[in-house]
């Protein structure tokens, strides 16, 4: 048995990691809930049958008590996570860690040391890794018939809703309160790419700026909430249509109830009611970057909100043919030509650059598609609750999450001061300014 507390029982710790462990596992067992929030941690009752005496309101309260499980999830907001992990850490616990993991260089170094000096398992939740997508990229790219990566095309496209949801309007829309866009959404996409290439980032450029979600663009005659303002039907934000419309996007906000009575007393309650143009977020909502990596491989990624899907895709590009790819279907050419005949024909007719494979990766009725990452969520936690039982090294142990983030503050640093910007430099130049 997999024992397991929760910390953080909102949409990605309860909603998402919780439930999938219960679906897929009989051997693990969720044993406690902090929260801070009441409602949620009723929502944890019901779904564990926890008692009273599982339920935490304050971390001090739970951290003060001897160590309750084996794992600890800790999936709280993004400033929390370093001095949560800490702690955990100091108490014995192996932890399942939402990313970011911390938001300095200094305190990512230090978090990964702390877990090697106590011998402790730190999972990040880089769960992009488990996707059968990059699965299918990674082991293409591995098996080497395609020869060594020369440079990747990588887009995140965040989809305009999303950013509206999460980034102007949402907990991730303040770089002081979150972090940086570059951060807090794509440490995903640069771990994705030092998992493909197997090398470190050696150096990276960056530019990007809040181009539209802002005051500037506050169409005339605009309300502070959507729900009184006088040009709410021809504004594409409006948070009502948004959240109700058929395909529209999920309004996390009511923790669970999906009704149109629900939505409407959540936007009214919550900042998602707020008009889009006014909530003085600062976070970029384009960032197009290049990265060199320490193996000569050169990267560039886009990561913007103005796409009408929420998808990320990509192309790797090899010595001897290639592979695109995005989330629907995978492509993979080779630059040989092909023979069209065997035989004493062979060599002498051919076809020009041929797609050698295309994988489309769900039927169209899967609805998993939809869900949860596409399928890396559930593949996520499938294949961590049985890393951890056969006391298997994880996909995205701390210790590869760090390289990424630290990417991903330098990618920053890149960006605000328009200049290039070297790994190791960034590091030390942030360890000494710390001392
Ligand atoms: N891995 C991924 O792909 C992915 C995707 C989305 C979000 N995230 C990250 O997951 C984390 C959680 O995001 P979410 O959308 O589930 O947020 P959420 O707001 O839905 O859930 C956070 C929960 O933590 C609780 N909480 C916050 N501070 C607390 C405290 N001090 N003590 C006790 N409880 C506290 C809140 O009450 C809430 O229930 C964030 O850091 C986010 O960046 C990761």
């Amino acid at each position: 048995m997999i024992t397991v507390s929760l910390l953080g029982a909102g949409n990605r710790g309860l909603d998402t990691y919780a439930k999938l462990a219960q679906q897929e596992f009989d051997d693990v067992k969720l044993v406690c809930c902090i929260d801070a929030d009441e409602e949620r941690l009723m929502q944890f009752k019901e779904s564990f049958g926890a008692g009273d005496e599982a339920l935490y309101k304050s971390t001090e309260e739970f951290f003060e008590k001897p160590r309750q499980s084996d794992l600890l999830i800790i999936a709280t907001q993004d400033t929390s996570h370093y001095k949560f992990a800490k702690k955990a850490l100091m108490k014995g616990y192996d932890i399942i860690l939402e990313k970011p993991v911390a938001l300095k260089v200094g305190e990512l170094l230090e978090l990964e040391e702390l877990s090697n000096k106590l011998e402790r398992t730190v999972i990040v939740c880089h769960v992009l890794r488990y996707q059968k997508m990059w699965q299918l990229i990674k082991q293409t790219v591995d098996e080497g018939k395609l020869g060594k990566i020369v440079t990747i095309a990588h887009n995140e496209n965040i989809g305009h809703y999303h950013y509206a949801h999460s980034y102007a309007r949402g907990s991730w829309r303040n770089k002081s309160t979150s972090g940086p866009l570059i951060l807090t959404k794509s440490s995903h996409d640069i771990d994705l790419m030092y998992y493909l290439v197997g090398s470190p980032i050696k150096r990276v450029a960056s530019f990007g700026s809040l181009s539209y979600f802002h005051s500037g663009n506050a169409p005339e005659g605009h309300g502070e909430r959507c729900e009184s303002c006088a040009v709410k039907d021809s504004c594409p934000y409006e948070g009502e249509r948004m959240y109700t419309s058929f395909g529209g996007f999920f309004p996390l906000f009511t923790k669970n109830k999906y009704t149109r009575r629900a939505v409407k007393e959540g936007l009214r309650a919550t900042d998602y009611g707020r008009c889009i143009y006014t909530m003085g977020n600062d976070v970029v909502d384009n960032q197009a970057s290049i990265l060199e990596f320490e193996n000569g491989v050169t990267a560039t990624f886009n990561l913007n909100a103005f796409t009408r899907r929420m998808h990320r895709s990509v192309k790797v590009m090899c010595e001897y043919g290639e592979i695109r790819a995005d989330e629907r279907t995978v492509e993979i050419s080779t630059f040989e030509l092909q023979p069209l005949f065997s035989g004493f024909l062979k060599n002498k007719l051919h076809l020009d650059r041929k797609v050698i494979k295309r994988i489309r990766l769900h039927k169209p009725w899967d609805f998993s598609q939809y869900l949860g990452h596409v399928d890396a969520d559930r593949l996520f936690v499938k294949t961590v609750f049985d890393n951890y039982r056969q006391r298997k090294q994880s996909l995205t142990p701390i210790s590869e999450a760090v390289h990424s983030h630290i990417a991903a503050l330098a990618l920053e640093e890149a960006r605000a001061t328009g200049q290039t910007v070297a790994m190791q430099e960034f590091v030390d130049k942030n360890l000494s300014n710390a001392l």
